[in-house]
């Protein structure tokens, strides 16, 4: 982390978790728990269906809400999908796009990733955008050409004052859901390449700014430890974040 530059980003990933009425339970129970956070930003990231109750539960608290997808179009006759400005409406104010689980079931390519970038911004949402390399791309050790390729292409057009709009998350899939977590170095090093990537394509100052985060297997454990990266400025939580008291206490290492 580096406070002095940009923001420690905390923010959970529901994935296919959660009604309703579990959604609000939850929220409630995190609620008294996050009420000490003082430097970062908590996020939950719920599914569609919720996203009414999680904006209703987490009024007064600091926490936002976030969406796990969207579509690229404005409207029209793409059956099941949602919008950005659907999901503004609704008091949403993140949005994941590009999470390996959507490329991989969902075929999402860095081409839509671009296109949903630009969409979201253009609709007031703030895009947390996934990178990661797989297990054989690391073994064959061309993570950081992969990682810059995905970030390259998602960002293209994306002007140099919105780039201060989008958060990046790099999440090696390999250690997405599996327990196994990158280490503090490995999460260190690609976040860095991906800041002086982003350092290429926006200069340093922009590139400083920007909020990259581990995700991972990131728990209540290796929270801190992966959190005293330079480079690493927050988390995106799967499995932790349904858990009141593991996201509580990844959100009290990002406030050491
Ligand atoms: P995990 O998921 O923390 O359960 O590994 C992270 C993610 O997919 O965002």
């Amino acid at each position: 982390m580096n406070r002095r530059y940009r923001k420690t980003i905390i923010a959970g990933n529901w994935k296919m978790n959660k009604t309703p009425l579990e959604a609000k339970t939850l929220i409630e129970e995190m609620k008294p728990l996050l009420a000490k956070c003082k430097w970062c930003e908590m996020v939950l990231c719920v599914p569609f269906t919720d996203i009414q109750t999680a904006v209703k539960s987490a009024r007064g608290s600091k926490i936002a809400i976030g969406a796990q997808n969207m579509h690229f179009e404005k409207s029209g006759a793409f059956t099941g999908e949602i919008s950005a400005d659907m999901l503004k409406e609704m008091g949403v104010k993140y949005v994941i796009i590009g999470h390996s689980e959507r490329r991989q079931y969902f075929n999402e390519t860095d081409i839509d990733c671009n296109k949903k970038v630009k969409v979201a911004i253009a609709a007031g949402l703030r895009p947390i955008l996934c990178c990661g390399e797989t297990l054989e791309e690391r073994e064959q050790d061309v993570t950081l050409e992969v990682v810059r390729k995905q970030i390259k292409i998602a960002l293209r057009d994306v002007s140099p004052d919105d780039i201060k709009k989008v958060v990046i998350a790099y999440e090696p899939i390999w250690a997405i859901g599996t327990g196994k977590t990158a280490t503090a170095e490995q999460a260190g090093e690609v976040c860095s390449a991906i800041r002086d990537c982003l350092r290429e394509l926006y200069g340093a100052r922009a590139a400083r700014a920007i909020t990259v985060q581990y995700g991972g297997s990131m728990n209540a454990k290796n929270a801190l430890e992966l959190l005293t990266q330079p480079d690493v400025d927050g988390g995106l939580i799967g499995g932790a974040s349904l858990k009141a008291p593991d996201f509580a206490a990844i959100v009290e290492a990002a406030n050491q």
